[in-house]
C-alpha cells in the first residue's frame, strides 16, 4: 500500500500519473507538502491530477505550507505560475481531508498493519519529518520511504552540492535521514540518467490514448524554455520506477547527514562514519527505466 507525498509540480505530476497507471500500487493517500509552489496551489494540483485520472476516490490532504523552521523557498518558474507548466487539468470536485497530513499519515498508519505503508516523496521532506518528531510510533510502522533527493557524486541543481528537495527544507531531511526508518534515496545521480526526449514525447503522443497523451504534455512543458534541450530529467517518476522495478537501479548503503546551515551547502549530504545508513541509488539502466515508464503508460486499461 502506497502513501504519496508531493508538491506537484511537472515531475511529480508524471509520477502520479504513472502510479495510476500502473496497477502495481494501491494508493491510499496523497498528502501535500509546498516545495514547487505554495501549499494551495500543490494540494489543488493534487486534487487536479486525481480528478483527471478519475480516482476521486483517494483522499488529498493538505500538508506543510512552510519548511519546519527556515522561510520557505521562492517558487521555482521551472514549473510555470501554476506548478504544472499550464497543462489542462478538469477541476476537482471532492475537497483536501480536513485533516492535517501529518495527522491523516499518523491516523492511516495506525490502522494498518506495521510495515505494509510506503510513502513515496517527491517533495520538500517537511510532513515526514514531523510525523517522526510528532507522531514516532506511527512513522516506525512505515514500510519503506522511497523519496527523490539529494546529489551525491553529482553537482547539485540549487547549490553546488545541494538538491531541491533537501535544500528546500534541510532540518526535516536531517531528522528523517537521521530517523533510522527504512530510507531508499534517489538522487540527482540517477535521476539525470532517466531523460525524456522529444522522440519519446511523439512516442506517447502517438500512442492516441489520454493518460500517455497527458504525460507528453507535461514533458512539453518541461521544455519550454529550455528550447535548446535535447532531453530533460524526470526526477520524480524514479521514485515509482524504482518501487516497481528495483533491479533497475545500483543501490549502496552510505552513511549520510544532511548539512543544516546557512551558507552554500544547506541541504546538501556528507558521508561520513557518523551518518546514518541509508541505501542510496548511485546507477540506473536509463533506457530500460523510460521504457518502464512508457510501457506502464501505455497499456492500462482504462487509458
Ligand atoms: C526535485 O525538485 C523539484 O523541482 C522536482 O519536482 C523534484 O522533486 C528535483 O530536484
Ligand atoms: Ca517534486
Amino acid at each position: 500500500m502506497t502513501v504519496i507525498d508531493t508538491d506537484p509540480g511537472i515531475d511529480d505530476a508524471i509520477g502520479i500519473l504513472l502510479a495510476f497507471a500502473s496497477p502495481n500500487f494501491t494508493i491510499a493517500g496523497i498528502t501535500t507538502v509546498a516545495g514547487n509552489i505554495g501549499i494551495e496551489t500543490t494540494t489543488r494540483n493534487a486534487s487536479r491530477l486525481l480528478a483527471f485520472a478519475g480516482r476521486e476516490d483517494i483522499p488529498v490532504v493538505r500538508g506543510a505550507a512552510a519548511p519546519l523552521s527556515r522561510v520557505g523557498p521562492e517558487p521555482l518558474n521551472l514549473h510555470g505560475t501554476d506548478g504544472i507548466g499550464g497543462v489542462a487539468l478538469p477541476h476537482p470536485v471532492r475537497l483536501p481531508d480536513d485533516r492535517q497530513a501529518v495527522k491523516w499519515l499518523a491516523d492511516f498508519l495506525m490502522e494498518q498493519p506495521a510495515g505494509i505503508v510506503d510513502v513515496l516523496a517527491l517533495g520538500p521532506l517537511t510532513n515526514l519529518a514531523r510525523l517522526v518528531l510528532e507522531q514516532p510510533e506511527a512513522a516506525r510502522r512505515i514500510g519503506r520511504i522511497i523519496a527523490m533527493g539529494g546529489a551525491i557524486h553529482e553537482h547539485g541543481n540549487v547549490g553546488p552540492r545541494s538538491e531541491f528537495n533537501l535544500w528546500a527544507d534541510p532540518e526535516a531531511a536531517a531528522v528523517v535521514v537521521a530517523s533510522g526508518l527504512p530510507l531508499v534515496l534517489i538522487p540527482l545521480d540517477v535521476t539525470r540518467r532517466v531523460r525524456a526526449t522529444r522522440e519519446f514525447v511523439e512516442a506517447l503522443s502517438a500512442s492516441g490514448k489520454p493518460m500517455p497523451a497527458k504525460v507528453a504534455n507535461l514533458i512539453e512543458s518541461y521544455f519550454e524554455g529550455e528550447a535548446n534541450r535535447e532531453s530533460r530529467p524526470l526526477h520524480d517518476p524514479c521514485v515509482m520506477l524504482y518501487a516497481l522495478s528495483p533491479q533497475l537501479f545500483r543501490i549502496e548503503e552510505l552513511r549520510l547527514s544532511v548539512d543544516t546551515g546557512n551558507g552554500e551547502l544547506a541541504g546538501a549530504l556528507t558521508i561520513s562514519p557518523e551518518g546514518t545508513p541509508v541505501q542510496v541509488a548511485l546507477g540506473v539502466d536509463g533506457p530500460a527505466a523510460l521504457d518502464l515508464l512508457a510501457r506502464h503508460l501505455t497499456t492500462i486499461e482504462a487509458s
